[in-house]
């Protein structure tokens, strides 16, 4: 079942810049801007209800952030639905024949586990599956 978005990712050139509309002129706050090595970016996280806008910003050439950057230039990058049973949601996926980049889930940062969905399959956006750790869990949730 899906939960609900748990944040649109957008990939910009320069995070201060970024700035400029998201959160002085539309009136986002900035929670904080961390660094997240497996993807190779810098991200902005700016709360929207319980959803948040990710901005990215590639902090190498190679990355497939950096390489959308170069080839599409700024833009929306992609959507998170947070989901309560991941396994559940890439089963019924496959049974549609949707093709997956991630057939299994993945162990991202804080214990969450997430799978991204093909454009091709989607009608051009890229889709991420998000299921956080439970509550109780020892790992802190990010
Ligand atoms: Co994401």
């Amino acid at each position: 079942m899906i939960k609900k978005i748990n944040h649109i990712a957008i990939v910009v050139p320069d995070l201060n810049e970024s700035m400029r509309f998201w959160v002085d002129a539309l009136g986002l706050e900035l929670d904080h801007i961390e660094n997240v090595p497996e993807q190779s970016v810098d991200a902005a996280f700016l709360p929207v209800g319980e959803s948040k806008i990710e901005l990215l910003r590639p902090t190498d050439d190679e990355s497939g952030v950096a390489r959308y950057l170069a080839k599409r230039g700024p833009g929306m990058h992609h959507i998170c639905f947070e989901v309560d049973d991941i396994e559940a949601s890439l089963a019924r996926l496959k049974s549609l024949d949707i093709p997956l980049i991630n057939e299994e889930p993945i162990t991202g940062s804080g214990g969450k586990r997430l799978a991204f969905v093909h454009p091709k399959g989607t009608g051009g956006v890229l889709v991420e599956l998000y299921q956080l750790p439970p509550k109780n869990s020892p790992i802190p949730e990010l």
